[in-house]
C-alpha cells in the first residue's frame, strides 16, 4: 500500500525539477506578451477601449465556437452577470455543486439568491445530473413553466455545473433535467478553457457560460474573465451592462439601466491575445503531462489519478490524485510530505455547505462530495512542467 514517502516518489519523478520547488500551477509567457502589452502602453490603450479587447473578444468566441465572448474583469463577474441576465432573482434558489471554489456561490449570493446544494459524481468530480434528476422528481414539481421546491415554496430558477479541475460535466444528462423541469443551465467554465465535451468546447452548451483567466488558469490576463454565449440579445445586453450601461454618444453620459464597470482592460487583453495564441500548445503540453502521472500511478495501490470521462477531451487544468477511503486519514501525510519536498499539492475546497455562510442553505445529500473532499489531492500542473 502506498505510502506519503512513495507519493512524492512517484510525483517527483514525473515532474523532475531536482528537489527544487514547483509550484501548483504558473503562468506561462511565452509569445507575444511582451509585445502586446508594449503597444498598448507605447499608444496609451491601456484602459477601457481599445483593439485588443475587440480582438480577444474575436478570438474567444472562434476558439470556444460560441458566436460571442464579453471580456470582463474577472471569472466571479462573468458569473454575477450570467445569473443576473438569465433571471436570477432574489429567493430564487440556484442549484450548485458543493464542490466547487467560493466564486460560483458568492455570484448566487450577490443577486439575493440561495445556492441549493447538489452531490458530484467520481468520474467527472462534478455535479451528478442522474442524482440531481432523481432528486428533483421527490422534491420539485413544475408550475406554468417555472421549478417550484415543494419544501421551500420557491422557484429553483438555474443549475451552474462547473467543469472541475477542467473536466466536463455530463451535460447531455443534465440538459434533459433542465429541460424536463424549466431549469436554466449556466456553465462556470472557469477552469476549462480547451476542455470538450462530446466534441463541443465546455462554456458553449448553457444559456451563458464564465470564463476565468485568474493567474492560476490554463491561460491569464492577470486577472480576468469572460462571459459566452450563443444569444447575440444576451450578449449585448452584458456588453451593455458590463460597460456601466452607457448609452452610446460622442459626449453625452447617459446610462439607461443599473450597470457594472466590469470590463477587461484593453492591458489585459493585450495579454490574453497572446495567451491564446499559445493555447493549444498549452493543452498539448497538459495533456502530455497527465499522461506521464497516469502511468506512473497506473500501478500503485491505494491511490488513483483522475482521467477524463469517457465523452470528453479535458485540459487537465489541475491534476488529481484519489486516495482510496482507507488511506484518506492519512491525506495530511501526504500533503505534509509532498509540500516539504518542495511539491506543492493542495486538497479540495472546503464544501461550500460547511462555511458560515451557506451551512443553513437547502441540499441534497452530499455522500461523494464528503468523500472526495476527504480524499482529493491536486498536484503540479504547470505547463512549464
Ligand atoms: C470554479 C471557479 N469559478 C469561478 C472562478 C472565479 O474566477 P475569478 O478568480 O477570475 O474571479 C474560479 C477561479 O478563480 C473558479 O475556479
Amino acid at each position: 500500500m502506498m505510502d506519503a514517502a512513495e507519493f512524492v516518489k512517484i510525483v517527483r519523478g514525473v515532474v523532475g525539477q531536482g528537489d527544487g520547488f514547483v509550484p501548483l500551477h504558473e503562468p506561462c509567457f511565452a509569445g507575444h506578451e511582451w509585445d502586446y502589452v508594449k503597444e498598448c502602453i507605447d499608444t496609451g490603450w491601456v484602459s477601457s477601449v481599445g483593439s485588443y479587447v475587440d480582438r480577444f473578444e474575436r478570438d474567444l468566441a472562434e476558439y470556444t465556437g460560441v458566436k460571442r465572448a464579453i471580456a470582463v474583469v474577472n471569472g466571479t463577474a462573468a458569473l454575477h452577470v450570467c445569473l443576473q441576465l438569465c433571471g436570477v432573482q432574489r429567493e430564487d434558489e440556484v442549484l450548485i455543486p458543493a464542490l466547487t471554489f467560493i466564486a460560483t456561490v458568492n455570484a448566487v449570493s450577490y443577486l439575493g439568491a440561495i445556492p441549493h446544494f447538489v452531490d458530484s459524481e467520481v468520474r467527472t468530480l462534478g455535479l451528478d445530473p442522474a442524482k440531481l434528476g432523481a432528486y428533483l422528481d421527490e422534491i420539485a414539481e413544475v408550475r406554468n413553466g417555472e421549478c417550484f421546491n415543494k419544501q421551500t415554496g420557491r422557484v429553483i430558477r438555474a443549475v451552474v455545473p462547473m467543469h472541475t479541475f477542467g473536466h466536463p460535466v455530463d451535460l447531455d444528462t443534465l440538459n434533459e433535467v433542465c429541460g424536463r423541469f424549466s431549469i436554466t443551465m449556466i456553465e462556470d467554465a472557469a477552469e476549462s478553457l480547451g476542455s470538450f465535451y462530446k466534441g463541443r468546447h465546455t462554456g458553449n452548451h448553457g444559456k451563458m457560460s464564465a470564463l476565468s483567466f485568474n493567474g492560476n488558469k490554463v491561460i491569464t490576463t492577470g486577472g480576468g474573465g469572460a462571459i459566452l454565449t450563443n444569444d447575440e440579445n444576451l450578449a449585448d445586453l452584458a456588453k451593455h451592462i458590463t460597460t456601466t450601461a452607457k448609452v452610446p454618444h460622442r459626449w453625452e453620459f447617459n446610462h439607461d439601466m443599473v450597470g457594472f464597470n466590469y470590463r477587461m482592460p484593453n492591458i489585459n487583453a493585450a495579454l490574453g491575445c497572446a495567451q491564446l495564441e499559445l493555447l493549444p500548445g498549452f493543452i498539448d503540453k497538459k495533456r502530455a503531462l497527465a499522461q506521464r502521472y497516469q502511468e506512473a500511478f497506473a500501478s500503485v495501490e491505494g491511490i488513483h489519478f483522475v482521467s477524463e470521462p469517457e465523452f470528453a477531451i479535458s485540459n487537465y487544468w489541475l491534476n488529481v490524485v484519489l486516495l482510496d477511503p482507507e488511506l484518506e486519514r492519512l491525506r495530511d501525510n501526504f500533503l505534509a510530505a509532498a509540500n516539504d519536498a518542495g511539491l506543492m499539492t493542495r486538497p479540495a475546497w472546503t464544501l461550500m455547505n460547511y462555511l458560515p455562510m451557506f451551512v443553513d442553505c437547502p441540499k441534497m445529500k452530499l455522500p461523494v462530495s464528503m468523500s472526495l473532499e476527504k480524499r482529493l489531492l491536486n498536484i503540479p500542473s504547470s505547463v512549464t512542467i
